[in-house]
């Protein structure tokens, strides 16, 4: 099979190997699209943590089942798409069912070879039906149950104001799920590109560009006097996460899906006034998986706005590097296989 592997930063080749067998509690699936992440960029430039090369990219899949234990629930033919967190099932994590920070996690196209390639062969369990979804629709599964996550440990409840920083496709998604979940969502952002998509494509109320504004400001006015109850990072960008401390309305949850390097550091007093609580988000469970399917199946989102570009899995190595670029606006880039 056809295999596009990093080899070192910047480096991305076709090579040969032999074909998966599914060993038992496993299936092998035909790979049908790739979704190109933050993850694939950062690991192909050279700058994402704790990644160690060669690695074959991609866990943003849709995929057909091509065999399958006999007894499984799937059969030969039917379109999937994973759970791509390989969890241990027996650490303290797993145990609370907290699958999505298993203290032992691999993650397809991190930790192990990923779905750049014609054939994987992954644990059975991990897969989910396509539900009637389309395979554009089923790759972008992933990243927005990683919003959707977020959103759940928020607990957003109906009428709050909910602050989503970093309007990638990460944050676009827990903007979506902040608002299905009936909050009233603030976009805060420093790129003008990125705040007109989540004005035009996401009808998103209240945009707050934080080059331009005053953001403490702006969120005064939007929330009344009172502040958002929630704050949700998706910038990664550890400037933005310390300045969002104060942007907390008293007794207000902080959210971290976002990740950077390096320590946090804010004010005790101004976070102990508030009663604030501070919260990471890794990954996601199958809880989020389901309720994701379920918001597209009912057409409460459409992730389908999210795919700015497209390549076939022959061009992608060529083209892989051009997305990196700024000026091409990338949202969600997709890599279609025959
Ligand atoms: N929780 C998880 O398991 C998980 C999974 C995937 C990605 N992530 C993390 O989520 C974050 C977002 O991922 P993404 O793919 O959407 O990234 P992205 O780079 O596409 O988007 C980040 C956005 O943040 C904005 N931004 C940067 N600095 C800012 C600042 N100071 N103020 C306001 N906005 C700012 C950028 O303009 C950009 O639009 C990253 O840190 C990534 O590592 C977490
Ligand atoms: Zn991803
Ligand atoms: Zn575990």
């Amino acid at each position: 099979m056809k295999v596009l592997i990093c080899n070192q930063p910047g480096e991305l080749s076709y090579v040969e190997k032999e074909t998966p067998v599914a060993s038992p509690g496993h299936a092998l699936l035909k790979i049908k699209r790739v979704g190109i992440c933050g993850t694939d960029l950062h690991a192909f430039e050279g700058t994402q943590p704790y990644f160690s090369y060669p690695r074959v990219l991609g866990h943003e899949l849709a995929a057909e089942v091509l065999t399958v234990d006999a007894n499984s629930a799937f059969k030969p033919g039917d379109t999937v798409t994973l759970i791509p967190y390989i969890n241990c099932g027996k650490c303290v994590a797993c145990r609370a069912g907290k699958t999505n920070c298993c203290s032992s996690i691999q993650v397809l196209g991190v930790h192990t070879d990923g779905g750049m390639a014609e054939y994987i062969e992954v644990p059975e369990r991990l897969l989910l039906s396509a539900n009637g979804l389309s395979l554009d629709e089923l790759a972008l599964i992933e990243p927005l149950a990683i919003g959707a996550h977020g959103v759940r440990r928020a607990a957003v409840s109906k009428g709050e104001f909910v602050l989503v920083i970093g309007a990638g496709p990460i944050g676009l998604g827990a903007m979506e799920f902040a608002r299905i979940a009936g909050g009233k969502v603030i976009a805060l952002d420093i790129n003008p590109k990125r705040l007109t998509f989540c004005g035009e494509k996401l009808k998103i109320d209240h945009i707050i560009n934080a080059l331009t504004a005053d953001v403490t400001a702006q969120l005064m006015e939007i929330t009344g006097g009172d502040m958002p109850t929630v704050v949700i990072d998706a910038t990664g960008n550890q400037k933005a996460i310390n300045n969002a401390f104060q942007y907390m309305a008293h007794g207000a949850r902080f959210v971290l899906i976002g990740l950077q390097k390096g320590d946090i550091s804010f004010s005790h007093p101004e976070f102990h006034k508030r009663e604030a609580a501070l919260m990471s988000s890794r990954n996601a469970t199958r809880e989020d998986f389901d309720h994701v399917i379920t918001a597209i199946k009912n057409k409460l989102i459409n992730p389908l706005i999210y795919i700015t570009h497209r390549v076939k899995f022959d061009d992608a190595a060529t083209q892989f590097a051009s997305w990196l670029n700024p000026e091409a606006g990338v949202v969600k880039a997709i890599i279609e296989f025959a």
